[in-house]
């Protein structure tokens, strides 16, 4: 048994938003098949009708090139892009929209600013300091700029229970350190990391700070003008929107003091022979035709977490990862990776005695339910745990408590299976 609590949430009502949760998974002949639990919200999410008609709607009736055409169309386009970007910002709590760049995805954001922001400012003996519950898109960027620039990058050690040792946090910034970059939450551990604490302490020191969002945005309330984040990326597809969109939060100062990126058209106020001069944000950092219909997904997707309200949907997420750790500490054999469910995310990540990670997360697809196993992108992190492998439960605000329920009873049988071998 359980201590789990009645969903605040309509959940049920909110899943037929969804029709891909509906799924009924290896029904064969004379069988009845098993319903779809989708527990792997953190590699990326559903998206609701509203989403999807929001895109048809744009390709049916407004599609054209943005800022480009003088024509009716191009008009109509050109609006709904930058009431999308206007959704955003006040989302995030910009202050204006030209702090808000439309990128292809968390990952390219991260990359913009190493390449456009590293290059320009990191030389050699400068530090970047990470830490060791980054994902792969927030390491290898700066191990590329430090490479480019003799910069070293550094990572600040976890605690045996997944969480920053900030004791320790004076001792790694120093007066060569230009950079922190971390992530608001740990896509394996779903630690929540102190971002605002981190971010006064590195600014105190002289250091600017990128925060990873991609595992945050879309759960808990971000004001990145209350933090002071000097730069935050997150992606569209894991908060419902579509793949190919993602944000670069960037302060005003900063962007407008860093070279382009790519060049292309758009980003240029004019181009000669001899040169070009860069446009003004945001449209100096998006070169090319940007993912209109996406950024406009996103927007409508943003809309339909503000009908949820995000601070319900990160209460359900807490519910879930209590009733989460219950049910799988009752298997036995479990190791947990990553703190108590008061410190962290959605995202329960653990291993199971004697039964490798991809077992386990093809004995649970034949249950119906979908879990992410590996390495999540974190060779890093999963180096410093002692494992190679994890398995990854995540959840988002249309998961039931009798999906995790299901889990434990999963994982109960794998245990057995197991156990017979
Ligand atoms: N970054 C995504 C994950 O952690 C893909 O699964």
């Amino acid at each position: 048994m359980t201590t789990a609590t009645k969903d605040q949430l309509d959940v049920e009502r909110i899943r037929a938003d969804f029709p891909i949760l509906a799924t009924i998974l290896h029904a064969k002949a004379g069988t009845a098949g098993v319903p779809l639990a989708y527990l792997d919200n953190a590699a990326t999410t559903q998206r609701p009708r509203q989403v999807v008609q929001s895109m048809v709607d744009v390709y049916e009736k407004h599609y054209a090139n943005v800022h480009r055409g003088i024509h009716w169309l191009s008009d109509q386009s050109t609006d709904l892009f930058e009431e999308a970007r206007g959704k955003v910002a006040a989302f995030i709590g910009s202050a204006s929209t030209e702090q808000v760049i439309f990128t292809h995805g968390a990952t390219e954001s991260i990359n913009l600013v190493a390449r456009s922001w590293g290059d320009a400012n990191l030389k050699s003996g400068d530090e970047i300091l990470l830490t060791e519950m980054e994902h792969h898109a927030n390491i290898v960027p700066w191990q590329q700029a430090a490479a480019r620039t003799g910069a070293v990058v550094r990572f600040l050690p976890i605690t045996d229970d997944g969480r920053l040792t900030l004791d320790k946090f004076d001792e790694y910034l120093t007066p060569r350190t230009k950079l922190v970059a971390v992530a608001a939450v740990s896509n394996v551990l779903g630690t929540i990391n102190p971002v605002q604490e981190i971010i006064a302490r590195a600014h105190a020191a002289g250091a600017l700070v990128m925060v990873d969002a991609a595992q945050s945005v879309p759960h808990t309330k971000t004001d990145v003008t209350a933090l002071d984040a000097d730069f935050l990326a997150f992606s569209g597809h894991k908060m419902l929107g579509p793949t190919g969109v993602g944000i670069l939060y960037g302060k005003r100062e900063l962007l407008e003091a860093m070279p382009p990126f790519m060049g292309g058209g758009s980003m240029i106020r004019r181009v000669t022979t001899s040169g070009f001069e860069p446009a003004e944000l945001p449209a100096r950092f998006e070169a090319g035709t940007p993912p209109i219909v996406p950024a406009i997904g996103l927007g409508a997707a943003i809309g339909y977490l503000n009908t949820i309200g995000i601070d319900a949907i990160h209460e359900h997420e807490l519910r879930l990862t209590r009733v989460a750790h219950e049910v799988l500490t009752a298997v036995g054999g479990v190791r947990f990776l990553g703190p108590d469910p008061e410190h962290k995310s959605g995202i329960v990540s653990f291993t199971l005695e004697k039964v490798h990670a991809h077992d386990i997360a093809q004995l649970l697809d034949r249950q119906g339910i979908a879990v992410r196993a590996g390495h999540h992108c974190a060779m890093p992190l999963h180096k410093r745990l002692g494992i190679t492998a994890s398995s990854r439960a995540s959840f988002y605000f249309y998961n039931t408590t009798e999906e995790v329920e299901r889990l434990g009873r999963a994982l109960e049988e794998i245990k057995r299976i197991f156990r017979r071998k």
